[in-house]
């Protein structure tokens, strides 16, 4: 059995890269792949836990405020949890495992927006995940402008709908967010093997359709489209 090969999606929030996500998981499945999806936070019965606090925004009025590196070392149990539990059995049986966020996201809000830096961040990638890399990492990142009127509205949107309490880092500023996207400009920069970057403010269909090229150029023989 081949193993599978581990894909994420990245970009700020409103990047549209859950949407992205699912097509190609609808793509990839109508080709007959075995495809296997997940988000983080999230995605285990610990792992939404561990959403629910640090996403909350109720937590820190409950809970006090949460230290940045408490909260990356959450982010971390989290990613520890769904490597154990989903991604690597996935991966060892074969499948395409589709992670929207995942170490980049922390290196780009914990160690950008948060101001931690990179080095902590991967530090404990290398102890806490035993350095699992993607094969393939789709970053969404339009222009900067662009990126933080999405972000803006998105933040909007959750402020004024009911029922969602999904909100805490949404609430952040323009600077948090300029901080992000220089950070995913770097990890960009620095890995461009493994890093695709979609800069176009382009349709869902037509990023679709550039994600599909470039996982089909990637997929190893065994997993062709
Ligand atoms: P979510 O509602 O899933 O947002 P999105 O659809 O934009 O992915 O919320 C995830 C939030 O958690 C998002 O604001 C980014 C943040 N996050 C981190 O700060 N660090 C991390 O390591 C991860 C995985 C997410």
């Amino acid at each position: 059995m081949p193993r599978g090969f581990f894909i994420t999606f990245e970009g700020l929030d409103g990047s549209g890269k859950t949407t992205q996500l699912r097509r190609l998981a609808t793509a990839l499945e109508a080709q007959g792949h075995s495809v296997v999806t997940l988000r983080q936070p999230g995605g285990t019965p610990l792992g939404d836990r561990i959403r629910s606090i640090l996403l909350d925004s109720k937590s820190e009025a409950a809970l006090g405020p949460i230290a940045p590196l408490a909260e990356l070392a959450l982010m971390f149990a989290d990613r520890a949890q769904a490597i154990a539990q989903i991604i690597e059995p996935a991966l060892a049986a074969g499948s395409i495992v589709l992670c929207d966020r995942y170490t980049d996201s922390s290196e780009a809000y914990q160690g950008g927006g948060r101001q931690l830096g990179s080095e902590p961040v991967l530090a404990l990638h290398q102890a806490v995940c035993s350095n699992l890399q993607p094969d393939l990492t789709l970053l969404l990142l339009p222009a900067l402008k662009s990126s933080l009127r999405r972000a803006r509205n998105r933040n909007q949107r959750h402020i004024q709908a009911e029922g969602t309490d999904e909100n805490r880092f949404e609430r952040e500023s323009d600077d948090f967010y300029r901080r992000i996207y220089e950070k995913y400009e770097e990890i960009a920069a620095r890995e461009p093997h493994r890093v695709v970057a979609f800069r176009d403010d382009a349709t869902i269909e037509q990023i679709h359709a550039q994600i599909k090229n470039t996982v089909t150029a990637r997929l190893v023989p065994a997993h062709a489209l």
